[in-house]
């Protein structure tokens, strides 16, 4: 089902103090009934921010994709699942740049995630490379069939569409650019699963741009990185919805 999401990717950035303030002041912000809102603090604050029981959904920017075992500094969904914590960012492309995340590394954290009970926000986007090539489509689509792939129904799945080119840049995918995208990825996924989903887009969302973004007909909000560390822009973003 689409709905309305913007979701902030805090990445590795704040102070507990910081991230407690920044959650509550979100939490505490008007926005529209609609628009789901979400943030994705850096793990080892999540315990902190749950306990203050706030209405602000919560979600973890990675975890292993085994259950246990000597993983030495990882997090596994199993631990999530223990603490409450109900979505999953997956494959952002900082993972898969500086971590070595493989689509298919992304494909079993995906299935893991569907398993475990996660609403999972699978990342994909082109490369400046891949853009300029003029292949980026069939690029990115590889790598939306290949995140999904054995996932057979979309329920918990949130696609966000964040060209590489585009995150903590300053440098936006035009609406156009980024509509094109959306609308591929969406005839894609009613193709297959017959069912839609939320397509949110990402890479240096502003409360500039943000209303022209999310009035392009496939975009259902954003997944918002350096914007989401200011409660007053977040929210403008989550306002932006016309
Ligand atoms: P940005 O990051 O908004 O700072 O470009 C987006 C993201 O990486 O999710």
């Amino acid at each position: 089902m689409r709905r309305k999401i913007v979701a902030g990717n805090w990445k590795m950035h704040t102070s507990l103090s910081e991230a407690l303030d920044l959650y509550k002041e979100i939490s505490s912000g008007v926005k529209p009934d609609d628009v789901g809102l979400l943030v994705f603090p850096p793990s080892i604050y999540l315990s902190s921010l749950q306990s203050l029981k706030l209405d602000t959904e919560i979600g973890c920017q990675n975890a292993h994709q085994e259950d246990k075992g000597a993983f030495t500094g990882e997090l596994s969904q199993h631990m999530l699942n223990s603490l409450g914590v109900k979505n999953l960012l997956i494959g952002h492309s900082e993972r898969r740049q500086y971590f070595g995340e493989t689509d298919q590394i992304v494909n079993q954290k995906v299935r893991k995630g569907i398993e475990n009970g996660f609403k999972c926000f699978v990342c994909v986007g082109e490369s400046l490379d891949d853009r300029k090539s003029g292949n980026y489509l069939d690029i990115i689509l590889d790598q939306v069939k290949k995140a999904l792939d054995g996932i057979n129904s979309l329920d918990q799945i949130i696609i966000a569409y964040e060209p590489v080119w585009a995150i903590g840049t300053g440098e936006t995918a035009s609406p156009d650019q980024a509509q094109e995208v959306h609308h591929e990825i969406r005839k894609h996924l009613i193709n297959t699963f017959n069912v839609d989903t939320s397509i949110i887009y990402g890479g240096s969302c502003k409360p500039e741009n943000a209303k022209e973004l999310f009035s392009q007909t496939d975009i259902d909000g954003g997944l918002i990185g350096g914007a989401s560390l200011k409660s007053d822009s977040f929210l403008k973003i989550a306002n932006s919805f016309s």
